[in-house]
């Protein structure tokens, strides 16, 4: 049987890129899988060093999993600071992780540009703490989107160099995961880039934006003039528009749009439309499940607490294992 494992950091809402990257890859396979899903509450605090309301957001989060159908009879659901063990990996990681290959990376230099003011060392070895994720349960597959292919590369490098190192054959190779072979990204609503919760106001669509709401960010997404020529190649606002409407609308729309697109005759207003009641479509119920289950205080606290006690077994059996391998011994 696979071991399956993702995270999410718990700086905002969940949004459409969220649930297309990562979590709807992980809902089908907790079907048939051993999955973990955690929240990365550690991995938070590289970006966010006093979080306002740290453990309100994590039990949103928690909420807004739920209701898009991870099931905590099925994966296991936990928050990662209950798991002390995944820090000591991370020690031990960091060990024979080197800060060329860690400086080279894309989001460390990215998150580096943007908050110049706050270079820490975990920015640097975030890279390190999420193979701790993911090697703690010696998991095989990893479903994320496109942004994170990088970092799975590094988990990779750094599960080979153990191995390598201390001679074991001890920690799989793990890869990311998409049923549909490439990863995927989903865009924002700003003409460019990918749909995320730190990106400028309006280029994400929440799960648990109100119908009014969702109508409104769609209306404003950036278009342009339209096509003068037949058959012309879409720009990146466009592009993104269709790519959006490829994910939540049937074929025969998507392919109404275009051919109105390539004979010139397109019109975005009703384009956005349809695209908004789409969308709606889709999030109006994870919403409504999401207020639910969030006013559920006990149902919450359940599941974290089940959750951190099954995935610390797991993780408690690995890091037993990796003290033996490199040569800690009890007295
Ligand atoms: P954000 O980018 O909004 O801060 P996270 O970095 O916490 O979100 O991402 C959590 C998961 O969601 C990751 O697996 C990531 O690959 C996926 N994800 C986030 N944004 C997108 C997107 N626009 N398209 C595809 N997957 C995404
Ligand atoms: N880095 C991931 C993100 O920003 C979140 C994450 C942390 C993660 N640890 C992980 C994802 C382990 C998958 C597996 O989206």
């Amino acid at each position: 049987m696979e071991i399956v494992l993702s995270g999410i950091r718990p700086t905002g809402n969940l949004h459409l890129g969220n649930y297309f990257g990562a979590i709807k890859n992980f809902v089908k396979m907790q079907e048939e899988n051993q999955c973990f899903f955690f929240i990365a509450d550690y991995h938070s605090l590289t970006t966010h060093p006093k979080p306002g309301d740290l453990h309100g957001n994590v039990k949103q989060v928690l909420a807004e999993y739920l209701a898009t159908g991870l099931d905590p009879e099925k994966a296991t659901l936990y928050v990662q600071s209950d798991l002390p063990e995944i820090a000591e990996l991370y020690l031990i990681l960091n060990m024979n992780a080197y800060m060329g290959e860690l400086e080279r990376v894309t989001t460390f230099k990215e998150k580096a540009r943007k908050q110049p003011e706050n270079v820490n060392a975990g920015l640097l070895t975030y890279p390190s703490l999420m193979a701790a994720d993911i090697l703690i349960h010696k998991a095989h597959k990893v479903p994320v989107g496109k942004d994170q292919e990088q970092h799975l590369e590094m988990t990779r490098t750094f599960a080979r160099r153990f191995n390598r190192m201390y001679q074991e054959d001890f920690f799989p190779i793990p890869q990311a995961y998409n049923f549909g072979a490439d990863l995927v990204k989903v865009p924002g609503l700003d003409g460019s880039g990918k749909m995320g919760k730190s990106e400028g106001e309006g280029n994400a669509i929440f799960l648990v934006d109100d119908p009014s709401v969702i109508r409104k960010k769609v209306m404003r997404a950036v278009s342009d003039a339209g096509p003068s020529e037949p058959n012309q190649q879409k720009p990146e606002p466009i592009e993104n528009l269709f790519s959006l409407l490829k994910i939540v609308s049937a074929p025969e729309v998507v392919g109404f749009f275009d051919q109105q697109y390539n004979q010139c005759a397109i019109r975005y207003g009703d384009l956005k439309k349809q695209l908004a009641e789409d969308v709606i479509a889709f999030t109006d119920p994870i919403r409504k499940r999401i207020l639910e289950i969030a006013a559920d205080e006990a149902y919450i606290s359940k599941v974290a607490r089940l959750g951190a006690e099954k995935a610390r077994e797991s993780a408690a059996k690995t890091v037993k294992e990796v003290r033996e391998i490199i040569g800690f011994r009890p007295f």
